[in-house]
């Protein structure tokens, strides 16, 4: 079983402040938020104006939507629009995906436009998130069964262009196997888009609170609370791993665009904290109000507590 002391970036449990203000925060966070409360963020300059100007506090684009349909609709015709216009130009297609319940949606959208219009995934690459330690990959609650149930088995991507995290590999080779899953990233020529949710501790894949930014790939700790939210699936808290393997945020903010989905009231105040708070390592989604072309597509629960 996984051992902790053998990851990259030993993890330490900071205090739990999902609330924080800048005071809370070492100088350079509370610095780099204050920074971007005068600097706009650069892709806001795509959002309509009156959007913009509602939401002043919000230092992320947010495009809320009447339904979570509205919204992964959307999604996955920009993704086939990517695909499709990169296979153009002859080139491959790269993909970060994330697992969840928040991206099924978008996944039955992709396979319905593989089905009834044509899209191809031939030209693409995928690389995942994360994935449980001490899960191997035909276990029903490992990332790779999930993804595999949810997209791959139901579109033409190749079975080499898939790649997940291991949730196998021996403990002593899993730095060998973060690297040369950061390696296989940087050799597929970097992330075209990424897909994200959020943990109810504001983590993107596994980036648990104390996730610095720059983090690569690496395994970490699972927080308390993500083991809660997924005990119901593992059919109790004692049969949740207590660790994964996963990017790290600094992998994450090296995609080219970056799309963060949630729905529904109970991610309202994590999505407010992550898109209004200060840029911090508690909640690891804030470092995307660092990304120049990021976005939230949420739904009018999801927005429901974001502060104008
Ligand atoms: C897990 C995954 C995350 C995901 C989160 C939220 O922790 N590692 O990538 O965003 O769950 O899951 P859900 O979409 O089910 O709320």
């Amino acid at each position: 079983m996984f051992n902790p002391t053998h990851a990259i970036v030993p993890y330490f449990p900071p205090p739990r402040i999902l609330s924080c203000t800048p005071s809370h925060l070492p100088i350079d966070a509370a610095h780099s938020s204050e920074m971007h409360t005068v600097s706009a963020h650069s892709s806001l300059a795509f959002l309509p104006q009156a959007h913009h100007n509602a939401f002043a506090m919000q230092k992320i684009p947010v495009e809320v939507f009447p339904s979570s349909q509205d919204a992964v609709a959307k999604l996955a015709a920009e993704t086939a629009e990517l695909i499709r216009s990169n296979e153009a130009a002859g080139k491959q297609t790269v993909l970060g995906l994330a697992t969840g319940g928040t991206p099924i949606a978008y996944y039955k959208e992709l396979i319905r436009l593989h089905k009834e219009d044509g899209l191809s995934f031939a030209n693409v690459t995928s690389f995942n998130l994360d994935e449980y330690a001490g899960l191997p990959q035909d276990h029903v609650e490992s990332y790779w069964y999930f993804m595999h149930q949810n997209l791959f088995n139901h579109i033409d991507i190749k079975p080499e262009n898939i790649n997940l995290p291991s949730g196998t590999v021996a403990d002593a080779d899993i730095p060998a196997h973060c690297a040369e899953y950061e390696q296989k990233i940087k050799d597929a020529g970097g992330i075209d888009l990424q897909i994200l949710g959020i943990g109810r501790t504001g983590h993107i894949g596994f980036n648990e609170p104390g996730s610095p930014k720059d983090s690569l790939t690496r395994a970490i700790e699972l927080d308390p609370i993500t083991r809660e939210d997924a005990a119901p699936a593992f059919g109790g808290l004692d049969n949740v791993p207590t660790a994964a393997i996963t990017m790290g945020c600094g992998t994450i903010l090296a995609a080219r665009r970056i799309v963060l989905m949630a729905w529904g009231e109970g991610k309202a105040p994590i999505v407010n904290e992550a898109v209004t708070g200060p840029v911090n390592d508690i909640v690891s989604a804030s470092y995307l109000q660092e990304h120049a072309n990021s976005v939230f597509y949420i739904d009018q629960a999801a927005a429901s507590k974001l502060e104008a």
